[in-house]
């Protein structure tokens, strides 16, 4: 029935073959991978076709305020910072000031540097100082894994019913089908799926991706009840 069996080989040239004929060369993306490895920063930022998926969503869902938790080299943040509108905003936290230049730098050489704010600092002290602030339309949580569920809690509360919540690696090569783990990644990442299967804030689903960065999956959430600020 299938031409190949889904071999590491295949999905990767599948993935190849996707990103040349959906996503295409991008001076701008790839000068800020360039620079992030550069940096020594680890070749962690999404895969192209995530990235455009994050695009796509932030357009699809009309958002205007986006938040990104974990910003590393900027990778994901230019995606989501050509998505608003000019006068719209990308809220960027990111924990190491070192990683912040950098993707400060690249952000500005994409050209969207005016629509994006980059807050110096751990999550955890960074976001309840934006209560208060107009709610965000849609939020990427890329950081520590082991904060997942804090991040989404944090996403209810910024945002507003209809908000779009995108987790990042929720995959983890397999490992987050595994109800014994002793990685506190892979704790934190089951503990934030549960959070979402469970709290009636969200409504969520997740999917498995192979891509550049191998297995992993990416979980989707709406915002469908009001949090507390
Ligand atoms: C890790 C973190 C990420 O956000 C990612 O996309 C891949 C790996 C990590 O911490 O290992
Ligand atoms: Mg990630």
């Amino acid at each position: 029935m299938t031409a190949h069996d889904p071999t590491p080989e295949t999905w990767r040239a599948v993935d190849r073959y996707f990103a040349d004929t959906l996503v295409g060369p991008d001076p701008d993306l790839e000068a800020a991978v360039e620079a992030q490895r550069a940096a020594g920063m680890p070749d962690i930022e999404v895969a192209p076709v995530n990235g455009k998926l994050l695009h796509l969503l932030a357009r699809m869902s009309g958002a205007r305020r986006v938040l990104e938790i974990g910003t590393l080299g900027g990778y994901s943040t230019i995606w989501l910072a050509r998505a608003v509108p000019e006068d719209g905003r990308v809220v960027t936290i990111e924990a190491e000031p070192d990683n912040a230049a950098v993707a400060r730098a690249s952000i500005d050489r994409a050209g969207v540097g005016g629509r994006v704010d980059i807050r110096i600092g751990r999550g955890e002290h960074v976001l309840p100082t934006l209560a208060g602030e107009e709610p965000f339309d849609l939020v990427f949580i890329d950081a520590d894994k082991e904060s997942n569920a804090l991040y989404l809690d944090w996403a209810a509360r910024l945002g507003r019913v209809g908000t779009v919540v995108v987790v990042d690696n929720v995959g983890r090569g397999g490992a987050v089908a595994d109800a014994g783990t002793t990685s506190s990644q892979v704790i934190g990442t089951r503990k934030g799926l549960a959070l979402l299967g469970e709290d009636p804030r969200f409504e969520a689903t997740a999917l498995q991706t192979l891509d550049a960065k191998g297995w992993d999956g990416v979980a989707i959430a709406l915002v469908v009840r009001p949090g507390e600020a």
